[in-house]
């Protein structure tokens, strides 16, 4: 455990600087939970939508296990990556009329910021899925705040 731990401390140092928009991956951990209800981040775990494992690069509607696609995202031409990833948390109507993912979006732009920092690491391709879905309690933070306490003994 205290491996896995450590493992993922080093990904998120590893992507902090690299982050342009400064989200905060372990708040878009908290704010991953309304996405977890329809959606895994194990590969090909496919529940009401399709898993988001390797989601950037993908092309929208492209995942070949997941059956259920609506025309209008197949159709769209979207490849996702944080851009477009942005738009269609904001507003999925807007971006894909006719979409089915009966979700309104997120207004609030740091939340989503937070959120795809969480994301993009938690769904790139071989990280374990015991690290991406690892639950709130303690996590990073609580691992981070363990550590500095450790540090002044
Ligand atoms: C109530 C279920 C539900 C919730 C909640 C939900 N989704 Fe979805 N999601 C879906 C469905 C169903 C689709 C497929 C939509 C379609 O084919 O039009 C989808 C599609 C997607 C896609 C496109 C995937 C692809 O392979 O092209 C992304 C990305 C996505 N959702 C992210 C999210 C995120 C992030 C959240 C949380 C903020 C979220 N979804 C919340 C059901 C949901």
């Amino acid at each position: 455990m205290r491996k896995l731990g450590l493992l993922a401390l080093a990904i998120v140092a590893f992507q902090t600087p690299a982050s342009a928009q400064q989200g905060d991956a372990s708040s878009g951990r908290q704010a991953f939970r309304v996405c977890a209800a329809c959606h895994s981040l194990e590969p090909d775990r496919n529940m009401t939508g399709p898993s988001l494992a390797g989601l950037w690069g993908r092309k929208a509607g492209g995942l070949a296990s997941f059956e259920r696609y609506s025309d209008a995202l197949k159709s769209s031409g979207i490849i996702w990556d944080d851009r477009s990833l942005d738009s269609w948390l904001t507003d999925p109507d807007r971006m894909v009329p006719d979409n089915e993912m009966p979700f309104n979006g997120i207004k609030d732009a740091r939340m989503r910021a937070d959120l795809l920092a969480f994301l993009k690491e938690a769904t790139r391709p071989g990280v374990p899925p015991q690290i991406a879905q690892q639950d709130g309690k303690g996590g990073m933070g609580g691992m981070m705040r363990g550590m500095m306490g450790a540090e002044r003994t």
